[in-house]
Formats: C-alpha cells, sequence, structure tokens
C-alpha cells in the first residue's frame, strides 16, 4: 500500500498545501519546554506519528520542523497549522455543520483556545499548566473537518485529542465521545505519561480542557465562592445569612482557575490577597477586572487588607510576588491571615506548576528548559519552607485547606513526612483538610449541588439574561442555605460580570434543580424566546470524579480508590443520550489520580431532548448521591430517601444499614484479642 491510494482512501484529510507559518502574536503566553527527554527510538516513532495526519508530499519539509519543536518544546504542536489570527467562540451560526451538535462544539472548542481564555493558546492548553483541548494543530484542524460534516447518524471518537474517525450511529446516541490519557493500570503514571505525550499518543486532557466545557475563570468562581462561604461559617464563625466581612483570605495563583479567587473573595465582601510570580497573569485579570488592586511589596498589601477589613469593606490585591514570600512576611510580623490555601499548579510541580522561592518567573522557564534536575531540587526546597510556614500560621489560629491541587501530596513527596497523618505515608490523608474533604463534599456534593453550566450559542447578552432569570425562578431560596446562595448569586450574576468569552454561566444545583431548569431552558429554545444552549458541567462534581485527594476525599468507606462512580457516570450518560461524553485521567491532581468525566447537552428545543434530560441530568447527579450515600454520607442518605419516596417504581437507591459503633469495636476488639 502506497501513500497515494492512502490519500485516495480518505474524503476526511488535510490537503497537500503547506500552511504559511503564523505569526506569533507578541505578549499572548507560551508554554515552557516540557523538555526533551525521549530516546532514539522513541523519538523516530514521535515524529512518525506526527507525520502520519500529514500527505508524504509535505514530509520532507515538515519532518526538520516537527523534529525541532520535539527538541525545543518536548512536544510536536505543529504550529503551522494553527489557523492564523484570534480564535474565538463565534456565534453558532456562522460554523459549517451537518447538525446543531457538530457546530455547537466548534463553538466550544474555539472558546476553549480564545487568547484571552487560554493559559497557553499558540500550545492548545486551556488552563492547569498542561490541559489541552487536543495535541496538536493537526488534531485541531481534522476534529474540525469532522464536525463540519458530521451527521444526527453518526458518532465522532476522539481518543487523547486524536479524532479516530466517525461511525455509523443514531440520533439517540452521543454525537462525540472522548477520552483522555486513559493509561493502563501499570503505566498509569508521570513517567510513562511524559514519555506517550512526547510520543504523541497521550494527551492531558485535564477536565473540560479536552472535555471541551471550559467557559472561562467564571466557571470556578462560583464553587471558590461557595467554598470560602461555607469555610468562614463553618469555621470562623459567620452566621447562616453573613458574609466575610472583615476576614482575610490569601492564596496563590491568578492562572486559568485560581485566578477566580479574588473575583470570590469579593463577592462573598472578604478581603483578599493572591500571590502570583506571572506579571502577565496579574495584568489579564486585573484588565478583566477580576483583582482590583496590584502591590509588589507585601507590606503594602497587608497595610491595605487591613484598612479594608476595618472599614468593613472588601478588595482583591494581587501581590506580584513569591507566596513563600508573602507567607514569611505574614509570619515575621504576626499577621493574622483568617482563611489560607494555595492554587499553584502542584498537580504539575516539577513541570513548572509551582515556582520555587527564589526563582524569578523567567529563571523557572530558564530552568524547566535546561536545568529539570536543579528545577526538582528548588522546588522541594521551597515546598518545605512553605509548609512550615503554613505550619506557622496554622498554630496562631489560621484555617488552611488544600484547594485541590495536590499541594499537600507535592509537600510530601519533597520529603515533609509530617505532613501525613500517620506520618509515614499517604494512606491515611494529611493533617490539614481539603476544601472537599471538609467543606464541598459534606455541604455541596453529598446533597448533589455540582457546578452545572451553560452556554448561550447564539453568542447574544439578552439570551443569557433571560436565562439567568429563568434559572431564578427555578429556585426556592427558602429550602437550605445552599439554595439561598446559589439564588443570590444567580441574582447577582449579571452586576458581577463574570462573562469572559462565550455568553455563559456557572450554577451550583442539585439533581432536581437541574433537571428543572434544563427542562425550562429547552421549552424557551421551543418557544424561540432564545438560540440554542449547551448544557454541561465541570468534572469536578458529584458524580463525574472519583479522586481520593479531591472530589472523593469525603468518602471514607475505602471506596475512594477506586474510579467505578466515575466510569458508571460517563457511560450512563452515553446511554441516555448526552450529546458528548467525556472521560479522563488525571484531571486537576495529576495522572494516576484521578479519573473524570464530563458531559455536553445541546438544547435544540426538541421533545426527544427533553427525555434525554428528564434521564439523563437525574442520572448524572443521582448517580453520585446514591454512592456517597452508600459510603454513609449522611446528607447523601437523606437526599437518597427522599429519591425513593419520589420517584418510587420509576428509580430506587439501594442504602446503607448502620450498626451500632459499640458493636463494631467490640466485635473487633474481641475476635483481634483471641487471634
Ligand atoms: N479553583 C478551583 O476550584 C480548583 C479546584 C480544584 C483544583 N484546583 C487546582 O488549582 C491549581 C491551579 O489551577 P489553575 O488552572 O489556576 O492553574 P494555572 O497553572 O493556570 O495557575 C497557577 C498559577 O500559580 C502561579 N504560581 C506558581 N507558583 C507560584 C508561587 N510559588 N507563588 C505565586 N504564584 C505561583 C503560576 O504563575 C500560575 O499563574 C491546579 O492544580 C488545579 O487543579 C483548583
Amino acid at each position: 500500500m502506497n501513500n497515494q491510494e492512502i490519500y485516495n482512501a480518505m474524503q476526511i484529510k488535510l490537503g497537500l498545501e503547506l500552511p504559511p507559518m503564523p505569526e506569533f502574536v507578541p505578549g499572548i503566553r507560551r508554554a515552557p519546554s516540557r523538555g526533551f527527554n525521549l530516546t532514539r527510538s522513541q523519538t523516530e516513532t514521535a515524529l512518525k506519528n506526527a507525520l502520519r495526519y500529514v500527505p508524504e508530499e509535505l514530509h520532507a519539509t515538515l519532518a526538520p520542523e516537527f523534529m525541532r519543536e520535539l527538541l525545543t518544546h518536548g512536544r510536536i504542536y505543529a504550529y503551522r497549522y494553527r489557523p492564523e489570527g484570534r480564535i474565538y467562540g463565534r456565534d453558532i451560526d456562522s460554523y459549517q455543520g451537518n447538525c446543531i451538535e457538530g457546530k455547537a462544539f466548534q463553538v466550544m472548542i474555539d472558546n476553549n483556545l480564545d487568547f484571552e481564555i487560554a493559559l497557553y493558546p499558540y500550545e492548545l492548553v486551556t488552563y492547569g499548566e498542561t490541559g489541552q483541548v487536543c495535541q496538536n494543530w493537526l488534531q485541531y484542524q481534522l476534529i474540525k473537518q469532522y464536525l463540519e460534516i458530521m451527521t444526527q447518524e453518526q458518532t465522532l471518537v476522539v481518543e487523547s485529542g486524536h479524532p479516530l474517525g466517525l461511525f455509523p450511529s443514531k440520533p439517540e446516541a452521543p454525537r462525540v465521545i472522548i477520552t483522555n490519557a486513559l493509561m493502563v493500570g501499570m503505566f498509569d503514571n508521570q513517567l510513562d505519561w511524559e514519555v506517550a505525550t512526547a510520543m504523541g499518543v497521550a494527551n492531558y486532557g485535564q477536565m473540560t480542557a479536552g472535555g471541551w466545557m471550559y467557559i472561562g475563570p467564571q466557571g470556578i468562581v462560583h464553587g471558590t465562592f461557595n467554598t470560602l462561604l461555607t469555610a468562614g461559617r463553618l469555621k470562623l464563625g459567620v452566621p447562616a445569612d453573613g458574609d466575610l466581612r472583615g476576614k482575610l483570605f490569601v492564596s496563590s495563583g491568578l492562572g486559568g482557575m485560581s485566578g477566580a479567587q479574588p473575583k470570590a473573595v469579593e463577592i462573598a465582601n472578604g478581603v483578599g490577597i493572591i500571590a502570583e510570580v506571572d506579571e502577565s497573569r496579574i495584568r489579564s485579570r486585573f484588565d478583566q477586572g477580576w483583582v482590583s488592586k496590584i502591590c509588589t511589596s507585601a507590606a503594602e498589601a497587608f497595610s491595605i487588607a487591613r484598612e479594608y477589613m476595618n472599614n468593613q469593606q472588601s478588595i482583591s490585591i494581587a501581590f506580584y510576588g513569591n507566596i513563600v514570600d508573602l507567607l514569611q512576611y505574614a509570619v515575621d510580623n504576626n499577621i493574622h491571615v483568617d482563611l489560607l490555601s494555595d492554587q499553584t499548579s502542584c498537580h504539575a510541580v516539577y513541570n513548572g506548576g509551582y515556582c520555587p522561592q527564589g526563582v524569578s518567573f523567567a529563571q523557572r522557564g530558564e530552568m524547566l528548559a535546561h536545568e529539570r534536575e536543579r528545577f526538582h531540587v528548588e522546588v522541594d526546597r521551597s515546598l518545605r519552607i512553605h509548609f512550615q510556614l503554613i505550619k506557622n500560621l496554622a498554630e496562631r489560629g489560621t484555617y488552611f485547606f488544600d484547594y485541590g491541587n495536590s499541594f499537600m501530596k507535592a509537600v510530601f513527596d519533597a520529603g515533609v513526612k509530617e505532613i501525613s497523618r500517620n506520618g509515614i505515608d499517604e494512606k491515611d490523608g494529611f493533617i490539614f483538610p481539603s476544601y472537599v474533604e471538609d467543606i464541598m463534599g459534606p455541604e455541596l456534593f453529598d446533597y448533589g449541588y455540582g457546578p452545572f453550566r451553560w452556554v448561550c450559542l447564539s453568542g447574544r447578552e439578552e439570551d443569557l439574561l433571560k436565562t439567568d432569570q429563568a434559572a431564578m425562578s427555578c429556585i426556592d431560596p427558602n429550602r437550605r442555605g445552599q439554595d439561598r446562595d446559589n439564588y443570590n448569586w444567580i441574582r447577582d450574576a449579571q452586576k458581577n460580570k463574570l462573562v469572559v468569552g462565550t455568553k455563559a454561566r456557572i450554577l451550583y444545583q442539585d439533581a432536581e434543580g437541574r433537571k428543572n431548569i434544563a427542562l425550562k431552558f429547552n421549552a424557551m429554545v421551543r418557544n424561540k424566546e432564545i438560540g440554542p444552549v449547551m448544557l454541561g458541567r465541570d468534572h469536578h462534581d458529584v458524580s463525574g470524579t472519583d479522586s481520593p485527594f479531591r472530589e472523593t476525599a469525603n468518602i471514607k468507606d475505602g471506596s475512594n480508590v477506586m474510579a467505578d462512580m466515575a466510569v458508571q457516570c460517563f457511560a450512563g450518560n452515553a446511554a441516555r443520550g448526552m450529546s458528548l461524553v467525556a472521560l479522563h485521567n488525571g484531571g486537576g491532581v495529576g495522572i494516576g489520580k484521578a479519573i473524570n468525566g464530563g458531559f455536553g447537552l445541546v438544547l435544540d428545543g426538541s421533545e426527544r431532548i427533553d427525555e434525554v434530560i428528564k434521564s439523563a441530568m437525574l442520572w448524572d447527579v443521582m448517580g453520585g448521591v446514591a454512592r456517597r450515600s452508600w459510603a454513609r454520607n449522611h446528607n447523601s442518605m437523606v437526599v437518597s430517601m427522599d429519591f425513593n419516596k419520589n420517584y418510587a417504581g420509576v428509580g430506587h437507591i439501594t442504602m446503607p444499614f448502620i450498626p451500632e459503633e459499640n458493636l463494631i469495636k467490640a466485635t473487633v476488639s474481641q475476635a483481634l484479642e483471641k487471634k
């Protein structure tokens, strides 16, 4: 078989013409080199892997170019295949397609790659240092072509960014099924993943990057707002209807997700200081109005914070510098911090996610490219100091919580055994709680509250306004404290100017809330009150993610090491007809540490979609509630009991009996004594 025959055998393919090398717009953030560590034979395979996307006529030109990319960036991105200029999520009608879903997914992909949204748009990284839409621009071009021709009788299969092909299917099936970095157990570790990704066979989809459902930092603001408010209530004595007035929150990171922190603390009426080493990220957040003040000295930052706290006013301050230096100042000057966290990208701690103290952001890039071992040593040194400072502050009354970025695991790996509960390994967890363990898990996920979101595909502001109003009308603010927070959130959403990129909204809701809002929106599409809507959620949710250090940190029956829930959630969503389903390894905590999945559902106004909503939206949440209930989580048991009553004859959840604690203790003691 020769290449001419292969070329003739495909209708969907990249053409014979060599695209011009696009101009790199100055000022757009670029990913650091990921390092080049392949063996000679792996390098040859990597090169062949990239060239299999392009016709033979271009091989001689592209082989040396791709080889250069691999050596200098540690990856082949095929920059030449990136479309020139700005990519952004446009109005759905401006896309080509044979079905509404094909056009809708193009909006979502382009939004994930928007200069204003993506962390490293040229390297297809949406957020979280390494979370990519797909691996390279060759895949992007092909995916686009497939989405343009796909009909409702076909399903597109995307494996780690690679569009495997379009396969005959049916309207009730998902239009796209995505998997990312699902590695076989024995190879499910960082080192093997790095080789696989450099060879062009694994994509780190993180969560909504590879699931094409990222909606900019707004997506995370609501969760951060809920977390901070709930932490205030649980740990600082803030009353149920109160807020964070007069309280100080300190953290780090103004990146993709972490950039939500200043906005969230301001909405909660508190005072926040967020350290960030990359000036360009501070600039972006400041220009977007997501952070209100920039300080280059810790003294100035804390003094402004004090003034605002005294006046019971809210403000968010970006500290341009290392979080370790900021905390050192607080410790040395006996400054009281109420809430403390960290949102550096510790899930990719040695790949540039964490900038060591004493190393500037520019030096970080240089060291990553040329002195990786030294960088590793510097990261460990900095993490050890970082831990000591947190410990000091915690001893003085600060409530520190891990923000699901693998910070505590990174500290442990840096040699600090005392951060683990048993002082030996991570099996019993860490001495500080993770935000899910203490706050989000019991108070939100166990009830089914999670990051439901939607995108108005028309791109019209008025559609977003109408959907906000419609969603608000579905919430009873007097049912629970969480409902009141969610009601206030959506009531003030327009005022808080949360949109970056497509006209999107995030709104934490439980199973019934999500289902009712979705049905209402679909009816509005049917009545032509609004254009089509894309529904989805963050993978960081009730059922979508199994991650023992994060989403499932409050599962205590030993099943937190299992990934059954996330896989069942994905499969169940596919079976019930979600438009897009995605399942990934890694997520926000790193390869081998989580399995996470998400969905997309295009509301076209049809009655068929009403039926999908009724079964799939409910399953997408209740599958996780049922599992959490089986793990004996009290709030989930309450919701499951209601479900069994309300859905009698239609659905049913197996619930756990709870034995007397004394019976268990006595039985185990007696048996072990005899042994
Ligand atoms: N926000 C959330 O709700 C949430 C939830 C779960 C997990 N996370 C985790 O939070 C982490 C951050 O996510 P992201 O999308 O913002 O990543 P990101 O890489 O876009 O941003 C992290 C930021 O931290 C900065 N930084 C690194 N080291 C620093 C240091 N020592 N001092 C000050 N700044 C430093 C980086 O310059 C970068 O801008 C990830 O590990 C993610 O998984 C966030």
